[in-house]
């Protein structure tokens, strides 16, 4: 049994299927090369200890018997929930020190926080010893995000855990890795932070208003998604720009893009992208072009002249591992 470990989880980004998936519909999510890592320690004495210089947290201390009674620091309330579920869970106990370590901003929603936590439930099984396969580890992780967020597809998760491309049926009903070669997507940040739990309410509200309109709607993403999943095991790169716009044109009907991303999405189009969409939760954000490598430069020029952040990020990274 090891009394340290540092365990590293992906990020992620969304290419088809947002917001329906929420309503127990298919999406297919990418793992990008942008890692989370969390080290742990076990220690003698009865208190937790979490450095994470990335949001500024410094030797933030709370004792064993304070888990789950009292109120979290909302910047590391991901691990520390994780570690009180894991606890309770599993029966086990002991002084730790935490410490996360991130390679990407959290500001871009790459899924900081589904990373973190599948991060912290892996480390744990491993210094505790108890073994939590793939699909186990997603729902302890998928239980802990709801109970900070209280929404959530755990789409994220999936692709912290699993690594590569995925189709994902909400709540984890279905899990499948696709085969998928390399995806020349470039990535625009609009430069305007969005809060997920808030778009996604503002859709429960059109959907509460106008459920059958909005129904209709998730049932033609449904469609799109698995005509996607064909598309990309196919690498048929036409057919996925295509349900990338149609994709997009039902985004923008859930009210869910802004002027800043249409005005990137449009700018991407008009250089020859085969197509682009809002990706994750929108009201800004980031957006994604399929572009072919010979129109590649062009597209992220056009992306940066409109006013966008071009992410240098690579696609189908791998999943969950232990660090040496
Ligand atoms: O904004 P992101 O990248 O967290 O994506 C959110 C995607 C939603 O479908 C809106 C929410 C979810 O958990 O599936």
């Amino acid at each position: 049994m090891k009394n340290k470990i540092t365990v590293s989880a992906p990020g992620k980004l969304m290419l088809f299927g947002e917001h329906a998936v929420i309503y127990g519909k298919p999406c297919i999510v990418t793992a990008v090369d942008q890692r989370i890592r969390v080290r742990v320690e076990k220690i003698g004495g009865s208190s937790i200890t979490v450095n994470a210089p990335e949001v500024k947290v410094k030797d933030y201390s709370l004792k064993i018997s304070d888990l789950g009674k009292i109120e979290y620091p909302k910047e590391i309330k991901f691990v520390l929930k994780a570690v009180e579920n894991f606890f309770k869970k599993y029966q086990v106990k002991s002084g730790l020190n935490l410490e996360t370590k991130s390679g990407f901003s959290s500001l871009f929603g790459f899924g900081s926080s589904s990373a973190v936590t599948v991060s912290t439930i892996k480390a744990l099984s491993e210094i505790f010893d108890i073994e939590v396969g793939n699909k186990l580890l997603f729902d302890i992780c998928y239980k802990t995000v709801l109970e900070v967020q209280g929404v959530g597809s755990g789409f994220d998760l999936a692709a912290a855990i699993w690594g590569g491309t995925i189709y994902f049926v909400g709540g984890g009903k279905k899990i499948l890795p696709l085969k998928t070669k390399e995806l020349p997507l470039v990535v625009g940040y609009t430069g305007i932070k969005a809060d997920t739990a808030t778009l996604v309410r503002k859709v429960a509200g059109l959907h509460k208003n106008n459920k059958k309109k909005v129904d209709e709607i998730f049932d033609s993403i449904e469609k799109l998604v698995r005509a996607a999943k064909i598309a990309l095991e196919n690498t048929d790169y036409p057919k996925l720009g295509e349900l990338m716009d149609e994709n997009q044109k039902l985004l923008y009907k859930l009210s869910v893009s802004t002027p800043e991303l249409d005005n990137l999405i449009g700018s991407a189009r008009q250089t020859g992208a085969f197509g682009a969409k809002l990706s994750g939760a929108g009201g800004g954000d980031c957006m994604i072009a399929l572009a072919d490598k010979s129109k590649t430069a062009k597209v992220k020029k056009a992306i940066e002249k409109s006013g966008g952040v071009v992410l240098d990020v690579k696609f189908n990274a791998e999943g969950v591992r232990i660090e040496k």
